[in-house]
């Protein structure tokens, strides 16, 4: 298994699917389980600030993303919702939902369970996010923790908004990547951070296809 964490703009989804695909492996986008219960947090119209109503929302709502690192899908009781999980709403309620302990315990746990079932019928499997090393595989084979200038992670984050039709300017995706940043690695539950045992690539000055490269030798050195 692949541990692979690190803040947005990173690459990280493009890197974790396609070394998914080339090990043959699963996939699993963590960040999209969180994203769906903010989603389901402002369907139901509760205050993301509201830690124990949020906890209520996570603990009703049906979660379902995909594993397959060719076609992820995102599920909200049964509804297809993964482009509105991308969206600006979602992005802004998503770093205070997922600060809130009952939600990571109940992600987590079914989080490991996809995990222990994936692992049970296939090769590997690659799982992207925050907190996978350090909280819910401690004992992945690989940990890599990727970083980029910030710089260079705004300028990624606004082209990948521009692209999608969500263009909100240079400006607006520093600003964004920032607070986002600076909730998720500040929270008191389980802080965005490298494992000790991480190996933590600069992806800044690197190509997509060079990281995955990079990746794909470490994977094959340790399994
Ligand atoms: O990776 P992505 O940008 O989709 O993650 C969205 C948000 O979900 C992050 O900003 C963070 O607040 C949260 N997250 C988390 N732990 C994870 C994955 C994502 O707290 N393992």
């Amino acid at each position: 298994m692949v541990a692979l964490d690190g803040p947005s703009g990173t690459g990280k989804t493009t890197v974790a699917r396609k070394l998914a695909a080339r090990l043959d492996a699963g996939y699993l986008d963590t960040g999209a389980m969180y994203r769906l219960v903010a989603l389901a947090v402002l369907r139901s119209g509760t205050d993301p600030a509201d830690a124990a109503a949020v906890a209520g929302v996570a603990r009703a709502a049906r979660l379902d993303v995909g594993t397959s690192p060719g076609r992820p899908h995102a599920r909200l009781d049964g509804e297809d919702v993964g482009a509105e999980i991308r969206g600006a709403a979602v992005t802004t309620a998503v770093s205070p939902v997922s600060a809130v302990p009952e939600v990571r315990e109940l992600l987590v746990a079914e989080q490991r369970r996809i995990i222990a079932e994936v692992l049970a019928g296939t090769a590997g499997i690659v799982v992207e996010g925050r907190d996978i090393g350090t909280v819910v595989a401690p004992d992945a084979a690989l940990k890599v923790f990727l970083t980029a200038s910030a710089e260079v992670r705004a300028s990624r984050r606004g082209a990948q908004d521009t692209a999608a039709g969500r263009g909100t300017g240079a400006e607006a995706a520093r600003a964004a990547v920032d607070r986002r940043d600076h909730l998720d690695s500040t929270r008191a539950a389980s802080p965005m951070r490298a494992a000790e045992d991480a190996v933590v690539v600069d992806t800044s000055d690197l190509s997509i296809d060079q990281v995955i490269v990079a990746l794909g030798e470490l994977a094959g050195r340790r399994g």
